[in-house]
C-alpha cells in the first residue's frame, strides 16, 4: 500500500521541558495540523519534522521517539548550531526577509547557506529512512526548499508535492539571493509546486526562466524529460471547528469574563505572531491617528492586541518587541483615562476558548500585515461571527485578500487610510456587516482546510498517473 508522508520544519506535536526539566508534549492547534490530521493519522501514513527541541540525551531521545511513533510522526533532532544557521539563520534571516519584501533586513551568509543545505539533506535522509518508491511525499515551506531535489535523486519514480506557506517574492527581489539558483532547482525535483495564491504562483514560474533559465509552459516546466506543475491552492481553515467553539459554553464564559471588566466599551482586534511582516507598528500609527482625528471615539472603543511570541532569539524580532511596547506605552499614556486604555496589549498566547471569544466580541477586526501568505487570522475571525455582526479591515499584501473582497481592504502602507477604514468600520450599518460577513463565510466555507488538502492531494495523483500512463505507452 502506497503512504502519504507529509514532511515539514517543525512536528505537529511541540516538545519542551517544563520547570522540573521533565519532557512535556503539546498537540499544535495550527490550521496546517488541523488539516493534515485526516492524512497523518490514517493507517501507515507519517509526518517527519523538528520536534522543536535539542534533544542530545539517549533517553530523552527513546521517550521522544516513542511518543512521536505512537502518535504517526518521526523526528529530525536538530543541534543548537543547525537551529542557529539554518532555523534562525538562512530560514528566518535570509529567505524569511527577502520572500516577505525586506531585503534589508536579509542577513546573506555563507555558513548559514551551508547549514540550510546540510539540515535540508538531514530531512532528505530521514524521508529516505522510510519512503518507498510508491510512496506520496507531500514537503512544505520555505524551510525545506533543496529537498525535492535531494529527494528525486535517490528515488526518481516517487511522487513529490511541495507546498510553500509565505509569498514567493517578484523576480527582482527573489534574485537578490547568492543561492537563488540552487533554490529553484532544489523545488524543480517535486512534481507539484503549490502557492496560496496566482500572484506568488506567477512570480515563481517567473524566476524560474529568468534566474534558472529553465522553459516555462504555461503553469508548467520542463525539467529534461520531466514536467513540475506549478499552481495556486488557497488555504483555508477548520470553518466548523471556529464555528463551533464560537458557540462553545466555555467560550461564552470568558466573554462574560472579558465583558465584565469592559463594559460596553466597543472592540477591536488583531492577532499576530511577533513578526515585522505582520505591520504592527504601522497598525500603531493608524490608530493613534484614529483616535486624533476622532476623538469622540476616546473612551468609546479599544484595541485588544495580541501578539504571540516568535522566534526572539532572532534580532529583528527582538527589535520590533522593543518597538511595540514603547509605542503602545506611548499611546496609552498619551490618551489613556482613568477608567479606559486605547491599547489592551498581551504578549503571550491564549487557548482557543479565549481567542474564540475575543473574535465574537470584535466590532472591528484588523489584519493588516505588510506581507502574508495567506493570513488565516482573517478567515477564522469571519467563521467565529455567527450572527454575522462586525467588520473585517484586511491588509491588500495578504494573500486572503484575493478571496475575501467583501472585507474593509487598505494598503498597511497608508496610515491615513488605515486610520479612515477603522472610522468607516464603526460606524458601517448593521447589515451592510451581515451582507459583507455572509458573503465570506460563504467563500471560508466551501474552500476550507479539508478541501485545500484534497484539491492539492488529488492534482498530485492525478499528475502521478498521467505519468505512468505516459511511461506505458
Ligand atoms: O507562516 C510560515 C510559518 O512557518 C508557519 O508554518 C508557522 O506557524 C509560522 O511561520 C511560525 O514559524 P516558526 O515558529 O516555526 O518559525
Amino acid at each position: 500500500m502506497s503512504r502519504t508522508i507529509i514532511v515539514s520544519n517543525r512536528l505537529p506535536l511541540k516538545v519542551f521541558r517544563d520547570d522540573n526539566e521533565q519532557l512535556q508534549f503539546a498537540t499544535s492547534e495550527g490550521g496546517l495540523a488541523t488539516g493534515l490530521g485526516s492524512v497523518y493519522k490514517k493507517g501507515d501514513n507519517l509526518w517527519i519534522g523538528w520536534p522543536g527541541l535539542a534533544v542530545e540525551n539517549d533517553n530523552d531521545r527513546k521517550v521522544v521517539d516513542q511518543q512521536l511513533k505512537a502518535g504517526n510522526m518521526r523526528p529530525v533532532y536538530l543541534t543548537e548550531e543547525e537551529v542557529h544557521e539554518f532555523y534562525e539563520g538562512f530560514s528566518n534571516e535570509t529567505l524569511w526577509p527577502i520572500f516577505h519584501y525586506f531585503p534589508s533586513y536579509a542577513n546573506f551568509d555563507e555558513n548559514h547557506w551551508e547549514s540550510y543545505k546540510k539540515v535540508n539533506q538531514k530531512f532528505c535522509d530521514a524521508i529516505l529512512e522510510i519512503a518507498r518508491p510508491d510512496d506520496t511525499i507531500w514537503v512544505h515551506d520555505y524551510q525545506l526548499l533543496l529537498v525535492p531535489q535531494m529527494l528525486r535523486d535517490q528515488l526518481p519514480q516517487i511522487s513529490i508535492g511541495f507546498f510553500q506557506h509565505i509569498p514567493f517574492p517578484s523576480f527582482e527581489t527573489f534574485r537578490a539571493i547568492p543561492w537563488r539558483r540552487e533554490l529553484l532547482m532544489g523545488l524543480m525535483g517535486a512534481d507539484l509546486v503549490g502557492f496560496h495564491t496566482f500572484d506568488d504562483m506567477r512570480h515563481f514560474l517567473s524566476s524560474v526562466s529568468r534566474l534558472a533559465g529553465m522553459k516555462v509552459n504555461q503553469t508548467q516546466v520542463v525539467v529534461g524529460n520531466r514536467t513540475v506543475t506549478v499552481d495556486a491552492f488557497p488555504m483555508g481553515i477548520d470553518f466548523e471547528k471556529y464555528e463551533g467553539m464560537a458557540s462553545h459554553p466555555d467560550t461564552l464564559s470568558q466573554e462574560v469574563d472579558y465583558r465584565t471588566s469592559i463594559g460596553k466599551t466597543k472592540v477591536m482586534l488583531s492577532i499576530d505572531r511577533l513578526d515585522y511582516s505582520k505591520g504592527i507598528p504601522n497598525r500603531l500609527k493608524a490608530i493613534e491617528m484614529f483616535f486624533d482625528l476622532n476623538p469622540q471615539y476616546i473612551g468609546e472603543v479599544s484595541l485588544f492586541m495580541i501578539v504571540v511570541p516568535s522566534r526572539d532569539t532572532v534580532p529583528k524580532y527582538r527589535a520590533l518587541k522593543e518597538e511595540i511596547d514603547l509605542a503602545v506605552g506611548r499611546i496609552n499614556a498619551k490618551i489613556g483615562t482613568v477608567n479606559w486604555k486605547p491599547i489592551h496589549y498581551f504578549y503571550r498566547s491564549f487557548d482557543i476558548h479565549s481567542l474564540s471569544a475575543f473574535y465574537r466580541m470584535a466590532d472591528v477586526a484588523l489584519v493588516t500585515p505588510m506581507r502574508d501568505g495567506m493570513n488565516l487570522v482573517a478567515k477564522e475571525y469571519v467563521a467565529s461571527k455567527l450572527d454575522n455582526k462586525g467588520v473585517l479591515i484586511l491588509s491588500e499584501m495578504a494573500g486572503a485578500s484575493k478571496e475575501l473582497s467583501d472585507s474593509i481592504r487598505i494598503n498597511p502602507n497608508d496610515i491615513h487610510q488605515l486610520s479612515d477604514a477603522i472610522r468607516d468600520a464603526l460606524e458601517m450599518e448593521v447589515e451592510v456587516q451581515q451582507q459583507h460577513m455572509a458573503v465570506m463565510k460563504q467563500t471560508i466555507k466551501r474552500y476550507n482546510i479539508h478541501h485545500w488538502v484534497k484539491l492539492f492531494l488529488e492534482q498530485l495523483e492525478g499528475i502521478k498517473d498521467d505519468q505512468k500512463t505516459a511511461g506505458a505507452k
